[in-house]
């Protein structure tokens, strides 16, 4: 564990950005007591898999990065049990199935983690089943933390000019539970020229409390230095107001920690004009969504994107922070990049950390010698990054 004065980005370079995931699910008190922090987490049994591809280039990348997912697995010498999901667009059109009735205890009970693809159809307008399969998730699993991490490896792939990996290495901490993703509110005599569209902005002192102490917690545990929370309280001055309160309360229990607030709309001004002076975000749910996107193209680009969306100690569930990309989906083109570190971010959850480092290096090699899909300027397919990576993993073994 590195101590306070280590540089943070000796840190992330040297130790690989993977190594920030053991804080999940180690037993630490401010975190797991809080949880419920339970030991479904041993690292040596075997875990058990849910893998929902979901709509579009979900079901392209999610097989390829399970094809790595094995080779990492079987390298390190762990155990894995995988369970295939049909839940998404083909499915609801077929039989008007979005998240079956039983499938949150199911998970709850069967399984250690969820890895899904994207969901996201053309021929579903009203997106209903992404909001009750992948924001259902969320919810009735309970999974608070949205963690995605804004890191560059290669400095050829940022669009930012004369920035190099070390000022793009930061943490999204998107609130995952509430705000304006609950579905409160409706409409009133809609489709009329009188029409009133309400949908409301729900912030609770405990969602807002454990998502910025959790970022506090991550700083902590990790030896950084500071933690930005971004709201818009200067316009929203009851939500975000709470925000404000709970966020000058949990600053004070952590004095070794710069905290800072900015408004997100000069959040993300500076994210573009100085990324390098982040260290953790945390924000709300839908600001978290439009500063991940954009922290995912400063460090290369939205498919090399990964994200966890976390309950610490129970299932939660991994997916690359892209959406189905119907525009590029059946061309085989996607970069499973995003998809393949995910399941990075997911063996560390589950307590495989050298697994995940070996991800992780072998996404770097394969960035480094260009074996990139055109999303990055490269020339090969899906397929063809996804086995250079299982290869590298299998070659390069895991190192304990
Ligand atoms: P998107 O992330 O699907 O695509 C945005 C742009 O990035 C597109 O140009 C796309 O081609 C490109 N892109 C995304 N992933 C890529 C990859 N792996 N490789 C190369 N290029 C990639 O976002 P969108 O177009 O706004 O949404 C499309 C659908 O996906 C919508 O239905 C949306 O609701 C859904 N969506 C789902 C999720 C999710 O399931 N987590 C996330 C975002 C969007
Ligand atoms: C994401 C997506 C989802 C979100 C959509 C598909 C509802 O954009 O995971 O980032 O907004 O959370
Ligand atoms: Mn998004």
């Amino acid at each position: 564990m590195l101590g306070r004065d280590a540089s943070f980005l000796e840190y992330f370079r040297g130790a690989l950005w993977h190594a920030l995931w053991p804080a999940l699910t180690a037993p630490d008190p401010h975190v797991s007591l809080r949880d419920g922090m339970n030991a479904t987490t041993a690292s040596s049994a075997r875990k058990r898999i849910a893998v929902i591809p979901g709509d579009g280039i979900g079901k392209e990348v999610i097989p390829e990065a399970v094809k790595v997912l094995k080779a990492a697995a079987a390298s390190g010498g762990r155990e894995v049990a995988l369970t295939e999901f049909d839940w998404g667009a083909d499915r609801y059109l077929r039989d008007g199935t979005t998240l079956p009735a039983d499938a949150v205890e199911m998970l709850r009970r069967d399984f250690d983690a969820i890895l899904l693809g994207a969901m996201g159809d053309p021929r579903v307008p009203t997106n209903i089943h992404a909001a009750e399969i992948l924001l259902g998730l969320r919810f009735k699993l309970d999974l608070y933390v949205n963690a995605r991490p804004c890191v560059l490896f290669d400095k050829r792939f940022t669009p930012l000019k004369d920035r190099a990996e070390k000022d793009v290495n930061f943490m999204v901490f998107r609130e995952n539970t509430e705000g304006l993703y609950v579905g409160m509110g409706g409409n009133f005599k809609r489709g009329t020229a009188d029409e009133v569209a309400i949908q409301e902005d729900v912030n609770t002192r405990k969602g807002v409390e454990r998502i910025i102490r959790y970022a506090f917690e991550f700083a902590r545990m990790r030896g950084l230095q500071r933690v930005c929370m971004s709201d818009k309280s200067n316009a929203l001055t009851f939500g975000h107001d709470l925000w404000q309160r709970v966020f000058k309360e949990v600053r004070g229990e952590y004095p070794g920690i710069e905290s800072s607030h900015q408004y997100i709309d000069n959040l993300l001004m500076q994210m573009v004009r100085d990324p390098a002076q982040f260290q953790v975000i945390v924000t709300s749910n839908l600001f978290g969504d439009i500063a991940s996107d954009l922290g995912a193209q400063l460090a290369g680009g939205l498919g090399l994107a990964p994200s966890g969306n976390i309950h610490p100690g129970q299932v939660s569930l991994f997916e690359p922070v892209h959406g189905s990309a119907p525009n590029i989906a059946g061309k085989g083109i996607a970069n499973p990049m995003g998809a393949i570190l995910t399941v990075g971010m997911m063996f560390e959850f589950l307590g495989w950390p050298a697994e995940a480092q070996a991800i992780d290096k072998a996404v770097r090699m394969a960035l480094k010698e260009g074996k990139t899909a055109p999303e990055l300027g490269g020339v090969l397919t899906t397929r063809e990054i996804a086995d250079w990576v299982a290869d590298s993993v299998a070659r390069s073994g895991v190192v304990s």
